[in-house]
């Protein structure tokens, strides 16, 4: 009787719990377990044995030695199945008068705490190599302005006008960072309004069509009148014009007319948008990389287009937050084709 009493007053504290948690007898057999924990260990439910529902001898040591006499112990525990996945296991012992010592574990989720930390790294070497090149010319010139051409009016206005363009560069790269993680923060929100994408692909053209008669680049668009999907306009615009200003950029063919076609079709449910050069394409081996940050085909010409790596990562993020996918085929020679189903 005294003993129910006990289990259920343990069971409520636990059941309170948000982490995963369970109550593990001195026979080593599972007492409790939290509906936390159910989505986790499956197999953990009153009257099991815990070494078979978890199968990890560094733990099961940490739980014979708290049934002993350890007051507390902490396991880091790796499960790899069917997703990866980072626990820190505490473990405290719990005196039951009615049943003997007792052992609770709590699992604490380092998963995304592991994952942000191993991103971060990579991260930080990316931006400050970025951003490395532009701060060191600026410097350079500085110093040069400051110096030998102190008094040479020519350099001068010749070295701003570069020292305007890296320092443009630089605040480029920060905006495209930020709006990345703001997206990716809101990956999981769907997005609610009611955009024409029509609309969207007209308005990025216009916005585009200096840099594509400086490529000599046509925008030949193919797209119903109103083509209405749901979604956030700010980053479809974002979406449309990184993909479009990539064709024209990377797809034009030096001192030559192309064209690029831009596509929209919506049917059965489904909506496509389509980029499409004629330009050198993109080999093979760097299409699945593409939507990676930083990353460049060809990073010299990239860079020299003004370009950071970073909008096709925009993209995928964009077309992710809309629960759609971007597609990339090129044949090398013939042009690259990027599509966006929504
Ligand atoms: N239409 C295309 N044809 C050939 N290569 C392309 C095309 N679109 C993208 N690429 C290649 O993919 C790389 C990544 O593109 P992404 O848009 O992510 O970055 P970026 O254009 O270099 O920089 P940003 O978009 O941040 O200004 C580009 O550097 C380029 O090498
Ligand atoms: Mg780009």
């Amino acid at each position: 009787m005294d003993q129910t009493r006990d289990l259920t007053l343990a069971n409520a504290l636990l059941q309170g719990l948000r982490e995963p948690a369970l109550l593990c007898g001195p026979d080593g057999k599972i007492r409790l377990a939290n509906d936390a924990l159910a989505p986790l260990l499956p197999g953990a439910k009153p009257g099991s044995l815990l070494a078979l529902c978890l199968r990890s001898p560094d733990i099961l040591d940490a739980v014979q030695a708290v049934l002993k006499d350890a007051p507390r112990r902490a396991v880091r525990w790796h499960e790899r199945v069917p997703v990866e996945q980072v626990f820190d296991i505490e473990l405290a012992s719990v005196p039951v008068e009615t049943i003997g010592r007792c052992v609770l574990l709590t699992f604490h989720d380092l998963t995304s705490a592991q994952r942000v930390e191993k991103m971060r790294e990579e991260f930080v070497a990316n931006v400050s190599h970025e951003l490395r090149t532009p701060l060191a010319s600026l410097l350079g010139f500085v110093e040069t302005l400051q110096g030998p051409a102190r008094d040479d009016e020519r350099a001068r206005t010749q070295f701003l006008t570069i020292m305007g363009e890296q320092a443009r560069r630089m605040s480029r790269l920060i905006d495209d960072l930020l709006s990345l993680s703001r997206i990716e923060q809101q990956e999981h929100l769907r997005p609610t309004a009611q955009v024409d994408l029509t609309g969207v692909v007209e308005q990025v053209c216009d916005a585009l069509s200096t840099i594509a008669r400086a490529n000599r680049v046509t925008l030949k668009r193919m797209a119903p009148a109103q083509c209405i999907i749901t979604g956030d306009r700010d980053e479809l615009i974002r979406l449309t014009e990184n993909l479009i200003e990539n064709a024209i950029k990377y797809g034009s063919l030096p001192d030559q007319d192309s064209m690029v076609e831009i596509t929209l079709t919506q049917s059965q449910g489904q909506t496509v948008l389509t980029v499409r050069d004629h330009g050198v394409g993109i080999a093979r081996e760097h299409l699945p990389r593409l939507t990676e940050r930083f990353y460049r085909a060809n990073a010299g010409d990239s860079r020299a287009k003004g370009g950071t790596g970073l909008g096709l990562a925009l993209v995928k993020h964009i077309a992710m937050r809309h629960r759609g996918r971007l597609e990339i085929a090129s044949t090398p020679g013939d042009g690259a084709s990027f599509s966006v189903i929504f």
